[in-house]
């Protein structure tokens, strides 16, 4: 055993896979600041690249002075800052764009985020193409697609490497279970599956160790419609950002962690997926094991209750329309 794991991390420091250069476009924002300073904690990121069309340098000077391992640099806003930002990045995320005031529907943010997420995208694909991407802007449902489709376009599309981070909703879910369960969160693993907005959010309850709760529909709205809280609560000053950049943070260790060799590793993440496709449904989240190679293994859904099945059925209608809506604007939007 000791042997073994002796070898294997001498086989890790020979690796190239160990210098993680990780990108943050949108360092400056809101979840962009906090998710930088995680990321500067997370020893697995040897170099943190920050890029944003403001502010990022004085985001990365600040970062720069925590004492830990990592290099860090705040790119300018320009064209040739943002290459820089991307060349040689392992992991990309992207959390740039605008987010929702109260009253508004992730979907509402799609005309400003769609080309915001389009731009960097094309970047992306010429400075990075090999690189994961992480993508945090909304609508995930629609600006997942339109990376892939802008990928496509540039011909290094690997789905394999393409994400939609959901991780929040499963953060969320157990959090929320832990209330009412008077239990520990981190012993509560709470399947999501399907998209990231409202009624295509999919709490699977009935897999977990409290199955009575998938009829709690007070429960599944909450976990579906968490972030309007959130929203709410911060009155027009945005949506989730610190609870956002946990998740995000999380997100990028276990793809990391999956890249260094770690196996196991099961995040659930919304990717190209075989599980709904013969309904027209080209993406969805379920649970993902990740590998050296981006995404390893699509778990099915497992078995579900009749309740989640009527939730599934919702899920997929509005799902479809997100999916072909950023398909469709980058037909139109190249
Ligand atoms: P924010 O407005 O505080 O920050 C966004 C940042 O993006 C700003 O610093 C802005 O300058 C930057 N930006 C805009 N256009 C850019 C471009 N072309 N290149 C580089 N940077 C650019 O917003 P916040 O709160 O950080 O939210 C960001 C996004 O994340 C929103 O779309 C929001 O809806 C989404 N979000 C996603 C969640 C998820 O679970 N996936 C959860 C919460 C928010």
């Amino acid at each position: 055993m000791f042997a073994a794991s002796k070898i294997q991390r001498r086989a890790f420091t020979a690796s190239a896979r160990n210098l993680s250069k990780v990108t943050v476009l949108g360092a400056a924002g809101g979840i962009g600041q906090p998710l930088s300073l995680l990321l500067k904690l997370n020893p697995r990121v040897t170099e943190l690249a920050l890029y944003d069309i403001r502010g990022s340098p004085g985001v990365g000077a600040d970062i720069s002075h925590v004492n830990t391992k990592s290099s860090v640099k705040g790119y300018d806003a320009s064209p040739e800052g943002l290459a820089a930002a991307l060349k040689g990045s392992e992991v990309v995320l992207i959390p740039a764009g605008v987010p929702r005031k109260p009253g508004m529907t992730r979907d509402d943010l799609f005309n400003t985020n769609a080309s915001i997420v389009r731009d960097l995208a094309k970047a992306a694909a010429k400075h990075s193409p090999e690189a994961s991407l992480l993508i945090i802007a909304n609508p995930v449902n629609s600006t997942v697609p339109i990376v892939a489709e802008v990928f496509k376009n540039a011909g290094v599309y690997n789905p394999k490497k393409l994400f939609g981070v959901t991780t929040l909703d499963v953060v969320r879910a157990s959090r929320f279970v832990s209330e009412i369960k008077d239990t520990d969160p981190k012993d509560e693993n709470i399947t999501v599956v399907g998209g990231h907005s409202g009624v295509t959010i999919v709490p699977l309850f009935s897999q977990s160790s409290h199955p009575d709760l998938s009829s709690d529909a007070e429960l599944v709205k909450r976990v579906q419609f968490g972030g309007d809280e959130v929203v709410k609560a911060k009155d027009g000053a945005g949506s989730a950002t610190l609870s956002m950049a946990m998740a995000g943070a999380r997100m990028a260790d276990s793809v990391l962690r999956a890249a260094q060799g770690e196996k196991g590793v099961i995040e659930p993440t919304f990717v190209e997926s075989p599980l709904y496709k013969d309904q027209g449904v080209d993406f969805f989240s379920s649970q993902v094991e990740l590998g050296p190679n981006g995404v390893e293994t699509i778990h099915p859904i497992g078995p579900v209750d009749a309740a989640e099945e009527k939730l599934i059925e919702a899920c997929l209608g509005d799902l479809k329309k997100n999916i072909e809506k950023g398909v469709a604007f980058v037909a139109a939007n190249p």
